[in-house]
């Protein structure tokens, strides 16, 4: 029976512009997502049962109904009925790398990874779209998983335009192991505060949502101009997270004080990142950082822009 191991890699929110409210009780979005090469590893294989079992190396994770992969098996098998029944069960092994409630889609990765990797060991044929299409279902930030590199994303977030790849940058990410946010909390908590200022009227939303397309960052980026990449970064959920949680303030500040492009939290936080031309210059920065903050808390990772999403690895 064959087995399949797949790369699951983190994403940053190189740009994040809340709009307005959706019907659906969600956001509507302007973001540029960018994948990095900090990712889980999937080990997905049958078991001869009929149950998805999901197990993972770091005790913190929950491995029943709640993980988002295991909620993508489920999905799989209630669009795939008869393969489901076909195949039987899986078991899927999640060696985590990516940390949890860090605004940096670990839950997400590792459910775009599911939905790849059954499509593999049930022999579906989807194709890339197929499974994007999937994944919305599951959460926002899926589909971008599945294809992952640089794009834009509007709507939900679930929307993808390709953007030319900025694989030439990498980045330092620095996390309070012990902080983690809720995504819902940070929407809930910006709603809260600024909803005064989101624009509903379809004509407004379709100039917002058309305006990243045309935007500087996205100049910037097809330049391969880091320095106006690093400048133009932007977080709208700063300023709802940032006065609630202030060691996420300082470490920006922190960071700051180092030779890099820019500085941002990235998604709904805890994760932030400090932008760099080199693996030379993210080691450098690195160090820099745990000098000044001897904290065995503080997880501070480097990592390189890349232009893949879920990978196979090997089968
Ligand atoms: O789609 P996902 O489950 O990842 O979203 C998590 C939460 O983030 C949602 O329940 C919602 O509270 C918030 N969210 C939002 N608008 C979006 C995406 C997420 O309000 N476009």
């Amino acid at each position: 029976m064959p087995a399949y191991s797949l790369i699951a890699p983190a994403k940053i929110n190189l740009y994040l512009e809340i709009i307005g409210d959706r019907p659906d009780g969600y956001h509507e979005l302007a973001m540029i997502l960018q994948s990095i090469d900090l990712a889980d590893q999937l080990d997905l294989r049958h078991n001869g049962t009929d149950q998805t079992r999901v197990t993972c190396d770091d005790p913190q994770i929950p491995t029943d109904g709640q993980n988002l992969a295991h909620k993508a098996a489920m999905l799989m098998a209630a669009q795939f009925p008869e393969a489901a029944r076909r195949w039987g069960g899986i078991d899927i092994h999640i060696q985590k790398r990516i940390p949890m409630g860090a605004g940096l889609a670990g839950g997400s990765a590792d459910a775009a990874a599911t939905l790849v990797g059954l499509d593999l060991l049930w022999k579906l044929g989807l194709t890339q779209g197929e499974i994007r299409q999937l994944a919305a279902k599951l959460g926002s930030d899926i589909p971008f998983c599945v294809s992952g590199g640089t794009a834009i994303a509007t709507g939900r977030g679930e929307q993808l335009a390709p953007l030319p790849s900025a694989d030439f940058l990498h980045v330092v990410l620095a996390k309070y192991r012990s902080l983690a946010i809720s995504t819902p909390w940070a929407y809930q908590a910006y709603r809260a505060q600024f909803s005064g200022s989101y624009v509903s009227d379809q004509a407004s939303l379709q100039h917002r949502r058309q305006r990243v397309h045309s935007g500087d960052i996205v100049t910037a980026i097809s330049q391969r101009d880091g320095a106006k990449i690093g400048q133009l970064l932007h977080n709208d959920l700063e300023k709802a997270v940032l006065p609630v949680h202030p060691q996420i303030e300082w470490l920006k500040q922190a960071l700051a004080e180092f030779n890099s492009l820019g500085v941002m939290m990235s998604g709904s936080g805890s994760t932030v990142f400090a932008l760099v031309e080199s693996e030379a210059a993210a080691k450098r920065v690195q160090q820099q950082l745990k000098a000044k903050l001897p904290d065995p808390d503080l997880g501070i990772w480097t990592a390189k822009l890349i232009n893949s999403g879920i990978q196979l690895l090997q089968s």
